[in-house]
């Protein structure tokens, strides 16, 4: 098999403290030798290959797993961004303005829309991600949005309740029902993960509970998106199914996170989300503090965070969710393979997918020191050079 050499490394961020100095497993001078789509060692610098990247002395980093994405959908709604800049307030049900350019477009152009974003992502340095349903919210439109997803990633998630749609007001029953039968069964072939989002103007607790054990019945995991928008029972419910996240998490009190403390289950903050809703941010660092396990992920969507950059995200969490920068790095890469609960990404050791950023800086820290700077010269993705700066 041939062999890859990112030589000349001047710090490498491995996210394994075995291999280097605590808590990101740093190596200095080094050479990241990658066999096929595997990391096969960490050297010292100067080492030998059939090919060679020379990062110049420049920082290298896993690249970056983005856990919470609604990549699939047509239209956008910045002029409902706009106007909440003006004063008016997010609102769940803005998810139904999506619902509609979504059913309608094409399944050849919401592939074309989604290989977009994931292009986008790419060059911003996300090697993988998630990517969920929820803008179809009928059988064989929501079939179509994880058939899309599947072509992009193998972690789909679906999204059926999302939000109630249009058509069956007051009867949410009635939906979830539909979501709990003939939607899972269409959509379950293409997925992973079930999600749930459990607020106040989508699903209750017992809504979200069906949902959940539906999902589990059909051999999906479990993820929900909880305590967005006010106090709620979402991050709760998430540790009592074992879900693998809980996604949102700006409003935890001291029961949620004393639960989440003592579970498997990861924290999840989009502060990209709470940048573009004007909400509060999270506090991150008391969840930290507690013990609970914590991931950062861009939520790209049309309506509450349209963007795919973890950078951002990283910035944000540093500046205004009280993260070092370490642990907002370790919460972009690591983290996100924990909430994906997976452990062949979001590390630079052997055996991972080589999944590898060569940044444009020495550091590590230029994410939240230098904020909206492109920074990522190369993107490695499994052993193979698939984005690089001119
Ligand atoms: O995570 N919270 C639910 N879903 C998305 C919102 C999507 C939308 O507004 O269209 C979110 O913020």
């Amino acid at each position: 098999m041939s062999t890859l050499a990112i030589d000349n490394v001047g710090l490498l961020v491995t996210n394994d403290p075995a291999l280097g100095e605590p808590p990101l497993g740093v190596v200095r001078d080094a050479a990241l030798v990658v066999e096929g789509n595997r990391v096969a060692a960490v050297e010292r610098a100067g080492v030998s290959a059939d090919d060679r990247l020379d990062a110049a002395g420049r920082c290298v980093i896993p690249g970056f797993v983005d856990s919470h994405t609604h990549l699939v959908f047509a239209g956008d709604r910045r002029d409902e961004f706009a106007a909440r800049m003006a004063g008016a307030s997010y609102e769940a049900g803005g998810i139904r303005a999506t619902t509609e350019p979504t059913r309608r477009a094409s399944r050849a152009e919401l592939r074309e829309l989604t290989g977009r974003r994931r292009a986008e992502a790419l060059r911003g340095g996300t090697t993988h991600l998630e990517i969920k349903s929820g803008y179809g919210l009928e059988v064989e439109a929501e079939r179509r949005l994880c058939e899309v997803a599947a072509e992009f990633t193998d972690d789909v998630t679906f999204l059926g309740a999302h939000v109630v749609p249009a058509g069956f007001e007051g009867s949410s029953d009635e939906y979830v029902e539909l979501v709990c039968g003939p939607m899972l069964d269409a959509c379950a072939p293409r997925c992973r993960w079930i999600d749930v989002f459990c607020e106040r103007g989508a699903f209750d607790a017992e809504h979200s509970r069906a949902v959940l054990e539906a999902g589990r019945k059909a051999g999906l995991g479990l993820r929900v998106h909880g305590n967005q928008l006010g106090p709620g029972p979402g991050a709760r419910l998430a540790v009592e199914m074992g879900a693998a996240s809980v996604d949102h998490c700006t409003f935890l009190d001291d029961s949620d996170i004393d639960a989440l403390a003592g579970s498997e289950t990861v924290a999840t903050f989009l502060p990209a989300t709470d940048f573009s809703t004007r909400q509060p941010y999270p506090d991150a660092r008391r969840a930290i503090d507690a013990g609970v396990r914590v991931a950062i992920a861009t939520n790209t969507n049309p309506g509450s965070s349209n963007t795919t950059s973890m950078s951002f995200c990283i910035a944000l969490a540093v500046r205004d969710l009280g993260m070092t920068v370490d642990e907002a790095l370790a919460a972009a890469t690591a983290g996100g393979a924990a909430a994906l609960r997976r452990s062949d990404v979001g590390r630079l050791s052997p055996g991972a997918r080589a999944d590898a950023l060569i940044l444009d800086a020495t550091s590590h820290i230029d994410f939240a020191y230098r904020p909206g700077v492109p920074l990522v010269a190369t993107t490695v993705s499994a052993g193979r050079v698939t984005w690089a700066a001119r």
